[in-house]
């Protein structure tokens, strides 16, 4: 089949490979000329396991083709449109000019039969405005959102938990949803869920499990809030939380809290849709799911105040962790790089590392230092932060190791990642979040 993906940012990039790598005949289409040469060579833009592989192998087969022209996506079947939905700035609301325009640029291109499969995140009730647009072409909308998580990119691209699909209900509706069955032919061939919905379900399938997912970061983070002023351990409440297969323990991790390009910018984008709506009062819950996000941060900062005793100006912290979440080196809202920039405006003499992110971190925050290696930033340390779980800070520290390398005995772990009692056993001073 011939497909066309419009937008090659960190979604588009990984569907396009994805698709060619199952045997279809894919173009990805983008502005930006840099990121479509890199492409071109197989190169991915962005740190994603498993991605460099598939570009490589889609490009050199010749499956996989990239271009700034959108005229290119001429003759596909299904033109994807994967453009970027970011927060709009001084709003709440989701900025739509990139999927405005990607509709209207494509829309010449479009022939009659042609399947136009919206896959940015969008707020409700946008495939409807859309719909004009591709039907004057002759072409059918479908509205098919995707889940993939950031290091995890690839796999559930190709092997997703459900395919939802939204389409206006009739003959021309059914038609677009087989269209995508054959698209995505290898991942029904394992049972996957193939949901096939209206616009508006789909569009809130996306933002609503992205909603219940912050929200359950929240919720566990409250917990810890309330943990913290009567003794109690969070990570032992969670996993004995999460014994009952109703609740789970997966998005159960207390620390510094959720980020990065989906899930903050998400919750505000549908809280603002629903003020639209005159629905403000039915998700003013994911105000406060914000804002109990945005405490822990604060929280992290205060411990790091109260082990230094208020003598924060001057004191060596090192930072260990600048993306927002592991395998990743995004750093768009990270709270990890949110808790390095607050401590360095009170005055501590910061180091920041991340196995993968301190590019994206320096060009974000210029007046932070950043050490390229774990033990330069743990060098002469006064305090350590972990912020990002990586397995480096996570699995290979030994408390006796970081201590030959630091002139302070106080860790702050944002994350709860490490085994409090052998830092401790070691003569360390161990600070979690929401731990005793
Ligand atoms: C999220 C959704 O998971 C994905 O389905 C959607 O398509 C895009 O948004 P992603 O942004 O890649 O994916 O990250 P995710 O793994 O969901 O983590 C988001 C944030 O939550 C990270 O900052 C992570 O550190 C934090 N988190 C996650 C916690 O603080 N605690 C947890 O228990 C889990």
């Amino acid at each position: 089949m011939r497909i066309s993906v419009i937008g090659c940012g960190y979604l588009g990039a990984v569907h396009a490979a994805a698709m060619a790598s199952i045997g279809h005949e894919v173009v990805g289409i983008d502005v930006d000329p840099r990121k479509i040469e890199a492409l071109g060579r197989g190169e991915a833009p962005i740190y994603e396991p498993g991605l460099p592989e598939l570009l490589r192998s889609g490009v050199e087969s010749g499956a996989l083709r990239f271009s700034t022209d959108i005229a290119e996506s001429a003759g596909s079947a299904v033109h994807f449109v994967t453009v970027g939905t970011p927060q709009l700035p001084g709003s709440d609301a989701a900025d739509m000019r990139f999927v405005r325009a990607a509709f209207t640029e494509l829309a010449p291109h479009l022939r009659e039969g042609d399947v136009v499969a919206g896959k940015s995140t969008v707020p409700v009730g946008t495939a409807t405005e859309l719909e004009e647009i591709v039907q004057t072409a002759g072409a059918t909308l479908a509205w098919n959102p995707e889940f993939l998580r950031e290091g995890w990119a690839v796999q559930d691209t190709l092997d997703p938990d459900r395919i939802v699909v939204g389409v206006r209900s009739g003959p021309e509706g059914e038609r677009a949803a087989g269209v995508l069955r054959e698209a995505y032919w290898k991942a029904l061939e394992k049972d996957t869920p193939f949901i096939i919905t209206d616009f508006a379900t789909a569009e809130l399938v996306k933002v609503s499990a992205n909603a219940f997912l912050a929200t359950k970061i929240s919720f566990i983070n409250a917990m810890a809030e309330i943990a913290e002023a009567t003794g109690a351990d969070v990570t032992q409440l969670a996993d004995a939380l999460g014994h009952d297969v109703r609740i789970g323990r997966r998005f159960l991790g207390a620390g510094i809290g959720f980020g990065g390009g989906c899930l903050p910018k998400d919750i505000r984008a549908f809280a603002a849709r629903a003020e639209e709506l005159g629905l403000r009062d039915s998700v003013g819950f994911l105000r406060e799911v914000d804002a109990i996000n945005l405490r822990r941060r604060e929280r992290a900062v205060q411990l790091v105040l109260e082990e230094t005793r208020g003598a924060i100006v001057g004191t060596r912290v090192a930072v260990l962790g600048a993306a927002f979440k592991p395998h990743s080196d995004d750093v768009r809202d990270s709270p990890a790089l949110d808790v390095a920039v607050r401590l360095h405006g009170l005055g501590a003499r910061v180091v920041v590392t991340d196995p993968q992110a301190v590019p994206n971190a320096r060009a974000l925050h210029p007046q932070l230092t950043y050490a390229t290696s774990r033990d330069e930033a743990l060098r002469d340390a006064d305090v350590i932060v972990i912020v990002t779980e990586w397995d480096e800070y996570r699995r290979q520290m030994s408390p006796d190791d970081v201590a030959a390398l630091t002139d302070g005995r106080i860790i702050v772990d944002g994350r709860n990642c490490l085994d409090a009692e052998l830092w401790r056993a070691a003569g360390w001073r161990y600070r979690g979040m929401g731990r005793p």
